[in-house]
């Protein structure tokens, strides 16, 4: 269904690391929330594009991990950026270490309680999510950001400054982001709703889901002429900043 969002997602990304960068003077850590099989990390490490993906992935013989691994070597890497990558997809998490596109997966269903996730990963500088928000919402972020200000209590007790990862992520226009915005509001974090104009995400599958959304988001008060008429899913995107 011709997903692309990935695309578009990755200037804006990667204008907030070069940010992060000029600050912090070291490589940024970047923690990717339902990461799949590593393509925000293809695109940003290795500056690959997705038709550059699906050329290699999709040309009609699945490639073989060999070919695979070659793929990822003969492209150039970018040591200015470490993935972390948490997913529900054990075997995407594999292949993705197993490519070198992260240093690490986490198999955890970011939805459930008494997440300790973030325990034995360095400090994370940003948070992103493409394409997740829907099979994940607050609950996720409300655990996260749990886990966050334990971290930043304990560096704050070992008299080490703290820093509080900057979020960032696209949302379907199809999600209310009410209750995302109101728990990052409870960890004292500002969510601005970026004025770039709404990024495709893929085409619908068939006029039932086009028929579908568009009378959802008329159901919003939302108007979906050259967006969602023409026969795709369209998001916004999101950054959420500490305010201490
Ligand atoms: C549409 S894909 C997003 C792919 C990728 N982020 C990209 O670059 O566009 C959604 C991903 O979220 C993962 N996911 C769904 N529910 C999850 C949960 N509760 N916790 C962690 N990951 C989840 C799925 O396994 C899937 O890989």
């Amino acid at each position: 269904m011709e997903y692309d969002i990935s695309d578009s997602t990755k200037p804006l990304y990667n204008s907030i690391i070069e940010q992060l960068e000029k600050t912090l003077s070291r490589p940024i850590n970047v923690l990717d929330l339902g990461s799949s099989y590593g393509i925000n990390s293809s695109l940003m490490k290795y500056n690959l594009t997705m038709s550059e993906l699906n050329d290699f992935f999709l040309n009609g013989t699945e490639p073989t991990r060999i070919e695979t691994k070659q793929f990822y070597e003969e492209c150039n890497c970018n040591d200015n950026m470490n993935f972390y990558q948490i997913d529900i997809s054990d075997e995407a998490l594999k292949f993705s270490e197993e490519m070198n596109l992260c240093e690490r997966g986490m198999n955890v269903d970011l939805e459930a309680e008494k997440l300790n996730l973030l325990g034995s990963l360095p400090k994370i500088d940003l948070v992103i999510a493409t394409g997740c928000v829907g099979y994940i919402g607050y609950k996720s972020f409300l655990n996260l950001l749990k886990a966050i200000k334990n971290r930043q209590s304990n560096y704050i007790k070992s008299e080490k400054e703290y820093i509080a990862p900057i979020f960032a992520f696209s949302v379907l226009r199809i999600f209310d982001m009410e209750d995302i915005e109101e728990v990052f509001k409870m960890y004292d974090y500002s969510v601005v709703k970026s004025e770039i104009k709404p990024i495709r995400q893929r085409s619908f599958s068939g006029p039932k889901e086009k028929g579908q959304t568009i009378s959802l988001l008329h159901g919003m008060g939302i108007s979906t002429k050259e967006y969602e008429d023409e026969g795709n899913f369209f998001a916004d995107f999101y950054v959420a900043k500490s305010k201490n």
